[in-house]
C-alpha cells in the first residue's frame, strides 16, 4: 500500500509547507516527552492522516510531530502500532515510508524494553547495536516495491556504526551511562515466562520488548539510517520476584525518559 505513504505525505506536507525534516523519531511507552520540546511544532493526531491508524496502547499518544528539534528539522512519531494490536505490515510499511518520503535520512527510534541483565537495571538505556527477530513475522512479506528497496537486502549494519559511535561519545561527554546490547523482539501481548527469558539469553539477547524490529527492517529496505536506544523499564521475566506490569513499564520508563532525552538532545546537537 505504498500508495498510502504518499498520499501521508502529501497531507503531511499540506499542514506544514516547506518543511523537510531530516530526523524521524520514534518514542516509545511512556517516552513521549522529546516531542515536547519541538521548536515551532506542528502537531497532527494519527486518526486525521491518510493511512495512520491511532494507536490502543496508554502511554502512546497518537500524533505526530514537526518541528526542530536543537536547530535540526524533526519529525517525531509519539507512539506506535505493534503487530499485537492486530493491525497489518501495510501500517508498518506506510509510517516508516512515509517518514522516508517527507526526506528523513536518520530514524532514531526509542522502546522500553526488559533488561536480561541484572546489573543494568530499570531506569538504564541500552543502545541497540543489533537485534534478533522473534516475532515470526515480517512487515516486507508480500510484493516488494522496488520503488522503496530491492527484494533482498543484507541487515549486517541494522544499526549504523556511525551513529553508534556518536551515541557513545555523546553519551560519554554528557555523563550518562549507556549500556550496549542485542534487543530481541517478542510477539507479546503477554510479557514473557521465565523459561522463555533463559532461552532468549541462550540466543544472545540482551534486552527484549515487543517493537522496534518491523520498523527497523522498513527503514534499512529503503535505505535510512538507523540508531535506537531502549529505555530499560525493567528486569526480564523470573530475574527479580515482581510480577511485571504495563504501569510498571510506563512508570520507569518516565525516569529513564529524562536521561533519554539528554542524550537525543545532545545526538541531535552534534548532528546540526
Ligand atoms: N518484555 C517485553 N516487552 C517489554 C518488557 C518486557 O519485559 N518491558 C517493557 N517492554
Amino acid at each position: 500500500m505504498t500508495e498510502a505513504a504518499f498520499s501521508a505525505k502529501t497531507f503531511i506536507q499540506q499542514q506544514k509547507p516547506n518543511f523537510t525534516p531530516k530526523l524521524g523519531l520514534i518514542l516509545g511507552s511512556g517516552l513521549s516527552d522529546v516531542a515536547n520540546s519541538l521548536e515551532d511544532a506542528t502537531t497532527i493526531p494519527y486518526a486525521d492522516i491518510p493511512g495512520f491508524i491511532q494507536t490502543t496502547i496508554s502511554g502512546h499518544a497518537g500524533v505526530l510531530s514537526l518541528g526542530y528539534l536543537n536547530g535540526v528539522p524533526t519529525v517525531c512519531l509519539q507512539g506506535r502500532i505493534h503487530y499485537y494490536e492486530g493491525f497489518k505490515n501495510e501500517i508498518v510499511k506506510t509510517y516508516i515510508r512515509t517518514l522516508k518520503l517527507l526526506g528523513i535520512e536518520i530514524l532514531f527510534l526509542t522502546n522500553a524494553a526488559g533488561s536480561l541483565h541484572q546489573d543494568v537495571p530499570a531506569g538504564s538505556l541500552m543502545m541497540i547495536t543489533d537485534h534478533i527477530n522473534f516475532q515470526g513475522h515480517n512487515p516486507l512479506i508480500g510484493l516488494n516495491d522496488e520503488a522503496f528497496g530491492p527484494r533482498f537486502f543484507g541487515m549486517e549494519e541494522a544499526y549504523d556504526l556511525e551513529l553508534r559511535e556518536l551515541l557513545v561519545s555523546v553519551a560519554k561527554d554528557l555523563e550518562i551511562h549507556l549500556a550496549q546490547g542485542v534487543y530481541i523482539s517478542a510477539l507479546g501481548p503477554m510479557f514473557e515466562t521465565p523459561a522463555e527469558i533463559r532461552a532468549f539469553r541462550l540466543l544472545g539477547a540482551d534486552a527484549v520488548g515487543m517493537s522496534t524490529v518491523p520498523e527497523v527492517i522498513v527503514a534499512r529496505h529503503c535505505g535510512l539510517r538507523v540508531a535506537a536506544i531502549s529505555a530499560i523499564t525493567n528486569l526480564a521475566a523470573g530475574m527479580n520476584t515482581d510480577a511485571l506490569t504495563h504501569e510498571d513499564t510506563l512508570h520507569n520508563g518516565q525516569k529513564a525518559a529524562k536521561i533519554l532525552q539528554k542524550l537525543i538532545f545532545g545526538f541531535v546537537r552534534e548532528l546540526s
